[in-house]
This record gives C-alpha cells, structure tokens and sequence, in this order.
C-alpha cells in the first residue's frame, strides 16, 4: 500500500482569508484539499495554485451548515487516505441584525458551520493527529471573540466559544504533538460581510485589515506553535484595553463601531 500522503484541510477557501491561507500553505509546499459551497471558486483557486506551486489540491464541495456535515467530510478525506496533517478551521458565516430579528434556520446553519463543524473536525482530526504522531490546527475565530457585541451577538458568541475551545484544546494537547492555534482577527475586506448582509461603517474601513497580513500572521503563528494570534497594532492595543475596561462598557463602544448608519438594525 503506498504511504498515505500528509496534507493541509483548509474549509472555506472559496474566497477571503480562506483562499489566502490555500495560497500561504501550497507556498510552504503543501498538497491541499480545499472546501466550500462555490465550486466555481474553488476550482478557480485549485487552477491558480498548481500552476504557481508544485503541489497539487483536491477541491470538496461540502456545506458545513447541516448537522452532521463535518463527520461527512472527515468520512469522505479519510476514504481517500490522505492524512490531514494541518487543519484550518477557517469556514464562518455572521449575520448583522438585532437577535431578534434573525430566523431561527439562518441562526442554526451560522452555530453549525462556526461552532458544531468546526468543534466536529477538531475532535475528529485531532485524534487522528495524534494518533500519527503530530499536527497543527488553525481555529479561524475572530476579535469579535473578545467582546459581546450587538447585531452581531450571535456571530460573536459562536466566535467566543472557538476561543474558548481552541486555547483549552491546546492544553489538552499540549504533550501530544497536536498543536492548536486561535487567530483572532479583526475586520478585514472580504466577501463576509456582504454575506452578513452589513455595509462597513467609516470606522470599520478606517481599521479594516488587509487580509493577506491576516492570513501570513495565521500561517506564521500557527508552524511556530503560538497559542493565540492577534494581527495588527490596533487590534493588539484594543485587546489590552478589552482587559481592564468594564464589560458592558466594551459592548457600548464595540456596539457603536459595526452600528449602520443607513439604519438599517
Ligand atoms: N472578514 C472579517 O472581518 C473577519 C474578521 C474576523 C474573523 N473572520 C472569520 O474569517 C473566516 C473567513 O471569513 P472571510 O472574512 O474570509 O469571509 P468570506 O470571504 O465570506 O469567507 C467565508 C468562507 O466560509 C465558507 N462558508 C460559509 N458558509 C459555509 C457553509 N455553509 N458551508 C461551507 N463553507 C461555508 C465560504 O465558502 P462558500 O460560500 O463557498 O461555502 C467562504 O469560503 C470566518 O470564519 C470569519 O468568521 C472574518
């Protein structure tokens, strides 16, 4: 039987910071399998990098939104006998808009695609990392993570959840050769929020991040084995001051900042 072949998972690679963590990783020489909805962009993506790299990317269309989705797609990579040796939990949808106001199927399919897929694959392709010796895993969460955050709440607690689980999976693991890193990013240019259905504020643009910088400080922070990655100076700051102003103080001020004033939420 031939050696199985080691390779990185990256979910959600159609666009965004996904597609830039599918380029950063076949850069460092890693063969791929790239996941998500469009297929049209993915492919586009598969084209494009093995024609830059000499490496070669298996493109799934999966939809993480449907319960017991993530066991599919572990089922289906480990039919293959590739072995996932660098997980990137990046796939994450948000919807902007008071609670309320949010349809209990959109709110179910955002838990399942940021919480239960992305918990699932972790569990799932943790173990086997372990049980081969190593690997890395990257969590996508987002600073939002940090903060309660209105007309994002549910999108931000999903995000404070993968925080929580990634730094304490980490410990976990910590003697198995299964290292776990949580990136935190702030707002940067993607397709996310038009897909959120949210037009960036001033405020927003003013301190949206390039998503190439997001990306390579993931990339970066994940082989060097760093538990918790913030890019960016603002972000970096905004994150200590998170320490020691009140809570609820925090959400006002964070509230204020995604708040459309076109008045739409
Ligand atoms: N942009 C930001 O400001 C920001 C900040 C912090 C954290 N993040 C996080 O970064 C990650 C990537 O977001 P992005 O900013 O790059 O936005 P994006 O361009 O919209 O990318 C989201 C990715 O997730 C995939 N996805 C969404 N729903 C899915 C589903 N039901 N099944 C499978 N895949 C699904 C999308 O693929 P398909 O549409 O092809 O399915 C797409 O590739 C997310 O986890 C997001 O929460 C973003």
């Amino acid at each position: 039987m031939p050696a199985s072949r080691e390779v990185a998972l990256v979910t959600g690679a159609s666009s965004g910071l996904g597609n830039r963590f599918a380029h950063l990783l076949a850069q460092r020489g890693w063969d791929l399998i790239v996941t998500g909805r469009r297929i049209d962009l993915l492919e586009e993506l598969r084209r494009k990098i093995e024609q830059d790299y000499a490496v070669s990317v298996q493109v799934i269309s999966h939809d993480l939104s449907e319960a017991n989705s993530a066991r599919q797609l572990f089922d289906r990579i480990q039919e293959s006998g590739d072995q996932v040796h660098v997980l990137v939990n990046n796939a994450g949808v948000g919807h902007y808009g008071q609670s309320l106001d949010q349809p209990l199927q959109s709110i179910a399919g955002m838990v399942n695609v940021n919480v239960v897929a992305t918990t699932e694959l972790t569990r799932l392709f943790g173990e086997r990392m372990k049980a081969t010796g190593g690997g890395y895993i990257l969590q996508n969460a987002s600073f939002s993570g940090f903060v309660a955050l209105p007309r994002y709440s549910i999108y931000a607690a999903t995000k404070a959840y993968i925080v929580s689980l990634g730094l304490a999976m980490r410990y976990e693991l910590r003697k198995s050769g299964v290292s776990i890193t949580v990136l935190c990013p702030g707002f940067a240019a993607t397709d996310f929020f038009d897909a959120a259905g949210h037009k960036m504020t001033g405020l927003m643009r003013l301190i949206c991040m390039d998503p190439q910088m997001i990306a390579e400080a993931g990339i970066d922070g994940l082989f060097r084995k760093r538990p918790l990655i913030v890019p960016g100076t603002i972000y970096k700051f905004c994150a200590l001051l998170l320490r020691v102003l009140p809570r609820y103080t925090a959400t006002a001020f964070a509230a204020a900042i995604v708040k459309d004033r076109a008045g739409r939420a």
